[in-house]
């Protein structure tokens, strides 16, 4: 970094100043800042295991509530990734312990969604879409949360976006489904993730 740029860690001590914030899954194949290619200061992280945006959750909430209210960061990504060992466990209900707890609420999606997915035919497909089909509800969830309700009603910019990570072609796709303001409406289906070049 220095060899670039003398003054890179002086300028990053001055400020942090990001205008995304990353939603990921903990999976240390899925890095958030090297994956859309920005820098130390740029990207405000919360990462867990499968992505999940959830209401009783105050550590991802606190995070959240300091990007929007605080930060001011103009978009947040939730990213989720095909293979997620998280949701995979949820679909095959998995024993692994403490994280079964976790990852409940996964469980309780791929119940609801079950017959769409059995009309799929391969397991890869069917656990590919599951991997989307998460990121979409977690998507919902976080648009149904009151920093982001109550950051959209005082008229901050802010869009939300759900996306999926290849870790097979380190391409990430985007679910199409930007949402902007309390009155963009959420896709009645989950969107399929489509690569945009
Ligand atoms: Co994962």
């Amino acid at each position: 970094m220095l060899k670039k740029d003398s003054t890179f860690f002086s300028k990053l001590l001055a400020q942090q100043t990001p205008e995304y914030l990353w939603v990921g899954c903990s999976d240390s194949r899925v890095p958030a800042n090297e994956i859309i290619g920005l820098l130390p200061g740029e990207l405000f992280v919360h990462r867990n295991i499968a992505n999940v945006i959830s209401y009783n959750d105050f550590n991802c909430l606190s995070v959240l509530q300091y990007a929007v209210d605080h930060l001011k960061v103009k978009h947040i990504i939730v990213c989720g990734h095909y293979g997620c060992g998280g949701v995979l466990a949820a679909m095959r209900d998995l024993r692994l312990g403490l994280v079964d707890n976790w990852l409940r609420g996964i469980q309780e999606t791929y119940a609801f969604y079950q017959e769409e997915l059995a009309s799929l035919k391969s397991p890869q497909e069917r656990e590919n879409r599951f991997c989307e089909i998460n990121v979409f509800r977690q998507v919902c969830h976080l648009q149904q949360t009151t920093i982001i309700r109550d950051a959209w009603k005082r008229g901050q910019e802010l869009s939300l976006h759900g996306c999926i990570y290849s870790i097979a072609d380190g391409l990430m796709r985007d679910l199409d489904m930007t949402l902007s303001s309390v009155e963009d409406p959420i896709p009645s289906k989950p969107p399929e993730a489509k690569l945009k070049l």
